[in-house]
């Protein structure tokens, strides 16, 4: 098991497979970025490899992102390959939704059991605003579809006052009439993709008194183990629930058990710090290897920052760290 100085231990691993994103949100990347060259990207095998280490070490739960993780060539085949060889890994992945019409069914059957998708507006226009694209109705209409075939689905919304602040009722009428869970992300200063600003900062607790307002919310108990950085609650009546992600009002840092690897295998230890430990040479040295690299994340996560105080040292200047969110996978 990984643990660190705080006493905490990592069982939940985060693998972005591209830093591609056929999307450029307005909170996350930017348009004029440059991506990785193809030969430091991890490989489909390297992924593997370290999955297989982190089963090794403990590790119950594997997020798969990006960039979009959807539009790196042979991703469903990987999934696939990753559900067979470790069927009982709790398999996770963040998608923006756009890529996924017509292979609801075939995701559920390559063992997706569970999806993220990125969705901040019902809005058409608003969307292409966020995003850069006209794609709401694809994402749309993918939720219904990964409903339809049983994928049990979560909506990630970034709270972004004077953005989408206007919608709660919608998208709490979203949650309530299917049953899926709508957690709402406080806007956090990562990377330099602009838009951040203390005056776009729509609270947790805001957002849960207005919501207080429109529907009639019951908290959910979940045990501590099972407990994310979600505050969940049921929506009296509804099929859904709805979530709050409170990273800058009410941070969760004590009970933090995860670890980021980036699309070119940096070891992010959390996700306010640049600081980046390359797994990668390791990795594709032919007599270091995968037991190289156990140590490297072994001996990088002793000391695992508390995130809460990077954030509160730094916010005042804008970024908390330089990597734009796109690069790092949520
Ligand atoms: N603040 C909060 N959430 C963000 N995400 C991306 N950038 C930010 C940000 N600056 C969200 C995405 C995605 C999840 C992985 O992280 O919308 O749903």
């Amino acid at each position: 098991m990984i643990t660190d100085n705080f006493q905490r231990s990592v069982s939940y691993m985060r693998f972005s497979v591209t830093d591609r994103c056929n999307l450029a949100c307005v909170y996350c990347a930017r348009k004029d970025i440059s991506y990785l060259p193809h030969e430091d990207i991890l490989r489909y095998e390297e992924l593997m490899k370290l999955i297989g280490l982190a089963r090794e070490l403990k590790v119950s739960k594997v997020r798969l992102t990006g960039g979009e993780p959807f539009a790196r060539k042979g991703f469903v085949d990987f999934v696939r390959e990753v559900h067979a060889a470790y069927g009982d890994l709790d398999l996770r992945i963040t998608t923006n939704g756009t890529l996924l019409a017509g292979k609801a069914k075939a995701l559920f059957q390559a063992g997706v059991k569970r999806l993220n998708i990125s969705l901040d507006t019902l809005d058409a226009a608003k969307f292409e605003r966020i995003t850069g694209r006209d794609l709401f109705w694809t994402v749309r209409k993918a939720v219904d579809e990964c409903l339809d075939a049983g994928i049990g689905v979560k909506i990630n919304t970034v709270a972004l006052k004077g953005v989408n602040d206007d919608e709660l009722p919608g998208l709490l009428e979203l949650a309530r009439k299917n049953p899926l869970d709508l957690r709402f992300i406080e806007f956090m200063p990562i990377g330099h993709s602009g838009g951040w600003s203390p005056e776009r900062i729509w609270t947790a607790d805001q957002i849960l008194d207005a919501a207080r307002n429109l529907a009639d919310l019951e908290p959910v108990q979940e045990p501590t183990e099972a407990r994310g950085p979600a505050r969940m609650f049921r929506i009296r009546g509804g099929a859904g629930r709805i979530g709050l992600i409170s990273p800058l009002s009410n941070h969760f840092c004590a009970t933090c058990n995860r670890l980021r690897i980036t699309a070119s295998g940096g070891l992010r230890t959390c996700l306010f710090s640049d600081r980046e430990y390359r797994l990668r040479p390791a990795l594709r040295h032919p007599k270091l290897g995968i037991e190289k690299v156990r140590r490297i994340i072994e001996l990088a996560s002793k000391n695992k920052p508390m995130g809460f105080m990077l954030l509160r040292e730094k916010i005042g200047s804008g970024a908390v760290c330089h990597t734009n969110m796109s690069s790092i996978g949520g």
